[in-house]
């Protein structure tokens, strides 16, 4: 497993900061130190998704323009120590933000955490190129849908165009009869399978108290706790949200006969 991994998905809306900062926060426990990176310049959000808003001075763009160093704008979460979140500019279009220079600075940032997890702006163009630049790994994030299913297929050749080879997909927002099934999902991107998160309200109402999901009791964050622990590289059984009974008896109770595990 690569410790610079880019959470993507091409289309908007379908998890990808949801993701981002659920495992990013659940990475960084056991004296792990896990940065967080924004990557969406113009419409940052993991800043909001962890309460801390308004304690934030400078950003991604601001390192790069050379107004500050990365120790002033990266950003320690109090409520979980070991978390580390450099928030992207609340405004788009620096010329300093290419692959080149972010290269760099992830070049002189990688030795001080275990993890490095960069979120990806919607679509495929320049922001897309910024944050997949020297990733290990690609997460490439799903909602159960024929739109997400299509942006995904193209956000994949665009990955393996760039070199990145590792990528596993979590299918997010499972509700009880999504539009596409898992399986169908799974065979079209004939990718390994990170995880199966429901859609769960709990999602929204932690991400509005400024905590991530995987703090609270909640189905989604349990599903986010399992992907975490096969990202560490534990055996964990894959439990995709309302198979039906039949489906659990086929499979043997959970475990996903498409998937391979980490
Ligand atoms: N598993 C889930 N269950 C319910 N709501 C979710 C789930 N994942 C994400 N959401 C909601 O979907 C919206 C978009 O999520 P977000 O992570 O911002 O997507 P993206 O970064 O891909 O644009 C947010 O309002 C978030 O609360
Ligand atoms: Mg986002």
């Amino acid at each position: 497993m690569g410790k610079l991994i880019v959470v993507t998905s091409g289309k908007g809306g379908v998890g990808k900061s949801t993701v981002a900062v659920n495992l990013a926060y659940g990475l960084a426990f056991d004296e792990r130190r896990v940065l967080l990176i924004d990557m969406d310049a113009g419409l940052r959000s993991l800043d909001l998704m962890l309460g801390t808003e308004n304690e934030l001075v400078f950003d991604l763009t601001d390192v790069l323009d050379g107004i500050c160093t990365p120790e002033q704008a990266i950003f320690e979460i109090k409520c979980r120590p070991g978390l580390f979140l450099l928030p992207a500019s609340q405004n788009s279009g620096s010329a300093a933000v290419t692959p080149a220079n972010v290269r760099s600075l992830l070049a002189s940032l990688n030795s001080a955490y275990d993890y490095i997890i960069l979120d990806c702006p919607a679509g495929i163009e320049r922001g897309f190129r910024n944050a997949v630049t020297s990733a290990e790994e690609a997460i490439l994030v799903i909602t159960p849908d024929y739109i997400s299913l299509r942006s995904a297929e193209r956000t994949f050749q665009l990955l393996t165009s760039e070199g990145l080879e590792n990528i596993r997909l979590v299918i997010n927002r499972i509700g009880k009869r999504p539009p596409v099934s898992t399986d169908e999902c799974i065979h079209r991107l004939e990718l390994p399978v990170l995880g199966f998160v429901p859609d769960d309200p709990h999602v929204m109402r932690a991400q509005s108290q400024g905590k991530p999901v995987i703090a609270t009791e909640s189905p989604a964050g349990d599903a986010f706790e399992r992907i975490v622990r096969r990202i560490l590289g534990e055996f964990v059984r894959y439990r995709v949200p309302h198979k039906s009974l039949v489906y659990k008896i086929k499979t043997g109770f959970g475990k996903e006969s498409a998937c391979k595990d980490s």
